[in-house]
């Protein structure tokens, strides 16, 4: 056997007895920036946390850790003793590597071993306890990081973010591909920035994918504004708290 493959076997195995206690982890992806992955991901796992669900919110986005920012949490920081402890940030535990390192608007540049080595200690040295729900808010594309937290977490579902434009609907289908090749299923797709209908691109990329359009989330200057004070918009508006909760019960089932 490879022994970098008996590394990331014995790893897996490691994470896996960790992430023991937490019954789902849904990641929210797409191989796309910018089209609301961070946005989509803290929301959600507010909206489960206030139906009384158990949720933690991983940040596993390392190049572009923006989950502290949009908490308006950037000067927080994790204990530095093992193991690791998420904070409690408004009833939900809340991990990022933002949360280690201490020069936050230093650009993070690691090559790829690096980066698979790094999120392979976070993963494995940080206590979430009992959870029903991990949310991960999953870096884009589909190279070197996203592979590995594939790889390493055996995610339960993934989410995937689109917005109604054709290249958008290109790189969720792209993303969606990827998660299935990893066998996890693509629970759903969510057409942010939308104008109200899902697109023609969007209702392609659910077609594709085979699976179906759990949400749709318009474009609206108040996400971005309430994202840059700091605020969660579920906690802040009752709009936004009903789409939520509508897509939580796709999710459920
Ligand atoms: N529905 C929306 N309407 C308006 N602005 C949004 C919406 N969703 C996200 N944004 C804003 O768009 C930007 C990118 O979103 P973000 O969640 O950071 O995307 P990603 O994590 O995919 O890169 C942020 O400034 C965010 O506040
Ligand atoms: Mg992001």
């Amino acid at each position: 056997m490879h022994p970098s493959f008996l590394r990331v076997l014995q790893q897996k195995q490691r994470v896996k007895q960790k992430l023991s206690n937490i019954r789902q982890k849904i990641g929210v992806y797409s191989a796309k920036g910018g089209v609301g992955k961070t946005t989509i991901a803290i929301n959600l796992a507010y909206a489960l946390s206030k139906k009384g669900f158990k949720v933690g919110l991983l940040d596993a986005d390392i190049d572009c850790p923006n989950v502290t920012m949009f908490l308006g949490i950037e000067e927080k920081k994790m204990e530095p003793v093992l193991p690791l402890k998420p904070l409690d940030i408004n009833g939900v535990k809340v991990a990022s590597t933002a949360m280690l390192v201490d020069e936050l608007k230093r650009p993070i540049i690691w090559r790829g071993p690096i980066v698979t080595k790094m999120l392979g200690d976070f993963f494995e040295n940080t206590e979430w306890g009992n959870l029903d729900y991990l949310i991960l808010d999953l870096p884009p594309g589909s190279s070197d990081a996203p592979l590995t937290i594939m790889q390493v977490l055996e995610l339960s579902g993934f989410i995937i973010v689109t917005n109604p434009q054709r290249i958008a609907g290109l790189n969720a289908t792209r993303a969606g591909l990827m998660a299935k090749r990893m066998s996890a299923p693509v629970l759903g797709i969510v057409e942010n920035m939308s104008n109200g209908e899902p697109s023609r691109s969007t209702k392609d990329v659910a077609e594709k994918l085979d699976t179906e359009i759990i949400g749709t989330i318009k474009r609206e200057e108040k996400f971005a504004n309430l994202g840059d004070n700091g605020k969660i918009p579920v906690l802040e508006d009752n709009e936004i708290a009903y789409i939520f909760n509508k897509i939580i019960e796709k999710l459920s089932g």
